[in-house]
C-alpha cells in the first residue's frame, strides 16, 4: 500500500457537502470511522494497537518499551478542511512501516504509529488536546469539561468513544517511553513552492493562542427598537475584527484571525443578546500577549460605547517552539541536504518538543493554501514524503 492508496481508501469519510472538503470532529462518526480503519490497517501490518488514557491510538511495532521511535499526526480536521492536513502523516507513517518491513529491516528500538485526539480543537476549542493530556500541558478537569457546540462534554465523549473518562489526563508513563517523535506534514503555506522542493524539515513553530471574546448587550425586535435604544453587541463584535486587523498589521509578522463568530439567539429580525467570536493570534516570540491586550482594550471601549460588556477568555496558548537541533541536522542530512522550514501552524510535534526530541517533515502543496478544501499535494510528493519518512525512521529506529 502507498500512501495515495491509503489517503484513496479514506477519500469519502466525512465529506462535508455544505462546505466542501472534510468535516472531521474528534470522536465524531466520521472521525471515529477513521479511527476504526486506521486500527484496521495497523493490525493488517501486524502492528499491535492500543488506545492511552487521552484517546491517542497507538499502533507498535514490536514490544512497546522505552527509547521509542514514534511517529504520526492526527485524523481530524478543520470544518470544512482539505484532505492532507492530519491524515497525510498518518498514511506516511503506515506506508513507511510496510516499506521498511518489505525491505527486511526489523526496528532495533521499540517503535509505534500514533494517531492523535483533537489536534485541531474543531469540537472542544483547545488545538493538540491528545498531546496536551498526554504531556500534562492542560489540565485534565479543564480538559473533561469542554463542551462542543452541542453542550456535549470532553469527558462524555471520551466515555461514548469507548475510554474512560477518570483517566483522562497527565500520562508520564506513555511519554516516558519516546525517546524520538517525528510527525510528517503538508506544508500550509507557500514556502515549499518558493524553495522548490518536495520535502522540507521543519524548524520552528511561531507562538499561538486562542482567546474567547463574549459580548453582551440587549436582545431585543429589530423593528419596534430605535437605534438610539439599542445595546447591540454586534457592533463592538464588528469593530474588534477590525480592530484585529489593524493592530496586528502594527507588529512585525504578526497574523491574527477571527474565524468563528456566534449571535445569539441568530435570528433576521432580532438583536442579538450575546454575540461570541474567537481569536487565533500568532506572534513570533513573546508578543502575542501584548497584542491580545491591546485588541481586548479596543473591543472594552467598542463594548462600552454601545453600553454592553464583553468577558475575555484565553482558551489555549503555546510558545515559540524550536524543534530539536540535533535530529533537524540529522534529518536534513539524511535527506540529502532537504531545506529547513519554519511555519505559523501548530502541530502536536511541537507540543511535545517541550518533553522529548521532535522534528516534522513537511510535503509541498503547491496551492498554498490549507484548512481549506483547496489544500493539495500531488502523488509524486505524497510518495516523496513517504519514502523520506521511511529513510529516516530507519535511521532512528536502528
Ligand atoms: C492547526 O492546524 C493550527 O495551526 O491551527
Ligand atoms: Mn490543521
Ligand atoms: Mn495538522
Ligand atoms: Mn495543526
Amino acid at each position: 500500500m502507498t500512501a495515495s492508496s491509503l489517503l484513496a481508501e479514506i477519500g469519502d469519510v466525512g465529506r462535508d457537502a455544505k462546505r466542501g472538503g472534510y468535516s472531521r470532529h474528534a470522536f465524531d462518526s466520521p472521525e471515529q470511522d477513521l479511527r476504526v480503519w486506521f486500527v484496521e490497517r495497523a493490525l493488517g501490518l501486524g502492528l499491535d494497537v492500543d488506545t492511552d488514557y487521552n484517546g491517542n491510538i497507538w499502533a507498535w511495532w514490536g514490544s512497546p518499551g522505552p527509547d521509542a521511535v514514534v511517529t504520526g499526526s492526527h485524523l481530524d480536521s478543520v470544518p470544512g478542511g482539505g484532505a492532507f492536513d492530519g491524515p497525510l502523516g498518518v498514511v506516511s507513517a503506515l506506508a513507511a512501516v510496510e516499506a521498511l518491513r518489505e525491505k527486511g529491516f526489523q526496528p532495533e528500538k521499540p517503535f509505534a504509529v500514533v494517531v492523535f485526539a483533537e489536534e485541531e480543537g474543531g469540537r472542544f476549542g483547545v488545538p493538540c488536546l491528545g498531546a496536551r493530556l498526554l504531556t500534562g500541558t492542560i489540565d485534565a478537569g479543564k480538559a473533561r469539561g469542554l463542551r462542543d457546540a452541542d453542550g456535549v462534554t470532553f469527558a462524555e465523549a471520551a466515555a461514548k468513544s469507548g475510554f474512560d473518562p477518570e483517566r483522562i489526563g497527565p500520562d508520564p508513563g506513555r511519554l516516558g517511553l519516546i525517546g524520538r517523535f517525528l510527525e510528517l506534514h503538508v506544508e500550509q503555506g507557500r514556502g515549499l513552492i518558493d524553495l522548490g522542493s518536495p520535502v522540507a524539515v521543519g524548524s520552528t513553530v511561531i507562538a499561538h493562542g486562542r482567546w474567547r471574546f463574549s459580548f453582551t448587550g440587549q436582545g431585543n425586535h429589530a423593528g419596534a427598537t430605535l437605534i438610539a435604544d439599542r445595546a447591540d453587541p454586534m457592533l463592538p463584535a464588528a469593530a474588534t475584527v477590525t480592530a484585529v486587523r489593524r493592530l496586528a498589521r502594527a507588529v512585525p509578522d504578526a497574523r491574527a484571525t477571527v474565524g468563528r463568530l456566534v449571535p445569539t439567539p441568530g435570528g433576521t429580525n432580532v438583536i442579538a443578546s450575546t454575540v461570541d467570536l474567537w481569536l487565533d493570534a500568532r506572534v513570533p516570540g513573546d508578543a502575542t500577549p501584548s497584542l491580545v491586550s491591546d485588541i481586548a482594550r479596543a473591543a472594552e471601549e467598542a463594548a462600552e460605547e454601545e453600553g454592553c460588556r464583553v468577558e475575555v477568555t484565553r482558551e489555549s496558548y503555546s510558545d515559540d517552539v524550536v524543534f530539536d537541533d540535533r535530529l533537524r541536522r540529522d534529518l536534513g542530512g539524511w535527506l540529502g541536504g532537504a531545506p529547513e522550514l519554519p511555519t505559523g501552524a501548530g502541530h502536536d510535534a511541537a507540543i511535545l518538543a517541550g518533553f522529548v526530541p521532535a522534528g516534522m517533515l513537511y510535503v509541498r502543496n503547491p496551492t498554498g493554501i490549507s484548512h481549506s478544501p483547496e489544500e493539495f499535494a500531488e502523488a509524486a510528493d505524497v510518495e516523496a514524503g513517504a519514502a523520506a519518512l521511511a529513510t529516516v525512521l530507519e535511521r532512528l529506529a536502528r
